[in-house]
């Protein structure tokens, strides 16, 4: 055993909704915890932030990257920086996103400060290229390492097939750190369009919530969609579209993970246009 700490957990405490029965989770910090981790069937859970997770839990191992897998590194690597430009060293998959938009600011490093107020880790943030319209994180990468059960490679933004929501990365591949890539700017000017983007954000709700359900069909909001099918406020259970943002469904306390998948069920009978689920649901 390569002392990887392994213990029977409920999920809903890791989740930003609040829903989620037990399951075996697995903290690795390094490459061979991350390896001997692989060896059964496993899911990775990152932030939690865009997670569903059943009442009856998974029967999976449950990922999460910790120690020096959730550290970041943000010397600016000699051989690859100049005045403009910064390339870091090695930010850990596990490393949480708000803060490191907030340090990244402070150093005076552009190019991620349109994903401020994502609430994620670097990983899953990657795996889905989490984003606004102001920025994605895409926009900030220059080298990612990717654990599968077949071992570990490193690859570059041009060798996927990336887009909105979506990094190209197989479901299960584990993005276990990543190099940035980073404009010198003045700190002032990174914090001016953090607020920018921030004032997008004042109409979200502020209770338990995945954050948006469907991804936007063709560049329409999908909030709008769902607000004009006159659904805000409906109420299944402890879950309820939220008042405010009609793509959000927030846990009003208790929610089961029925009730939210009851909700999800009714926005696609009630919208005319087909909706592709932003959430991801476990099982
Ligand atoms: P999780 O929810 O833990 O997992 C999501 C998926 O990523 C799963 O498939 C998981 O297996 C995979 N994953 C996690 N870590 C890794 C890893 N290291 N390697 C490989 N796969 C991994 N999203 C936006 O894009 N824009 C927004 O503006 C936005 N606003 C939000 C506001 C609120 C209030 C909330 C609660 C959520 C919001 N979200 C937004 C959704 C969410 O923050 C993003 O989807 C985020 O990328 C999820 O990251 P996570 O680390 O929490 O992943
Ligand atoms: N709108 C309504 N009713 C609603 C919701 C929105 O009429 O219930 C209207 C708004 O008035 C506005 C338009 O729709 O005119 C767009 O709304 P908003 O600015 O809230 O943006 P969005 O397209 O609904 C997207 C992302 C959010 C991100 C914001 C800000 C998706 C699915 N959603 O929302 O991302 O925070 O822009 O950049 O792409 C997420 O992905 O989880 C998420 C929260």
């Amino acid at each position: 055993r390569t002392g990887a700490r392994v213990e029977r957990l409920p999920l809903a405490r890791f989740t930003t909704l609040g829903v989620g029965g037990e399951a075996e989770v697995w903290f690795v910090g390094h490459a061979e915890q991350l390896a001997e981790a692989l060896e059964a069937p496993y899911r990775i859970l990152g932030g939690g932030s865009n997670l569903v997770i059943a009442d009856e839990g998974v029967p999976e191992r449950v990922l999460r990257l910790t120690g020096p897998l959730a550290v970041a590194d943000l010397t600016p690597d000699p051989a690859l920086s100049d005045a403009e430009t910064v390339v870091t060293g090695w930010v850990g998959g596990g490393v949480p996103l708000p803060g490191l938009i907030r340090k990244l600011q402070k150093l005076g490093l552009s190019n991620l400060e349109g994903t401020v107020g994502i609430p994620a880790q670097v990983g899953g943030a990657v795996w889905m290229n989490a984003g606004t319209r102001f920025g994605e994180m895409f926009d900030g990468l220059h080298t990612l390492e990717i654990v599968t059960p077949e071992g570990r490679r490193q690859v570059t933004p041009a060798q996927l097939s990336w887009g909105y929501r979506q990094s190209g990365i197989p479901r299960g591949h584990v993005v276990s750190r990543v190099r940035l890539k980073l404009r010198r700017a003045a700190p002032e000017a990174v914090l001016a369009k953090m607020d920018f983007a921030d004032v997008a954000r004042k109409g979200q709700p502020k209770m338990k919530t995945p954050g948006c359900a469907f991804k936007n069909p063709g560049g329409v909001s999908a909030g709008r969609l769902i607000d004009e099918a006159g659904l805000k406020g409906t109420r299944v259970g402890n879950a309820m579209i939220a008042p405010e943002h009609a793509n959000f469904i927030v846990n009003l306390g208790g929610a089961s993970s029925a009730d939210v998948h009851a909700l999800l069920r009714l926005i696609r009978e009630r919208v005319g246009v087909p909706l592709e689920l932003e959430y991801e649901l476990w099982p």
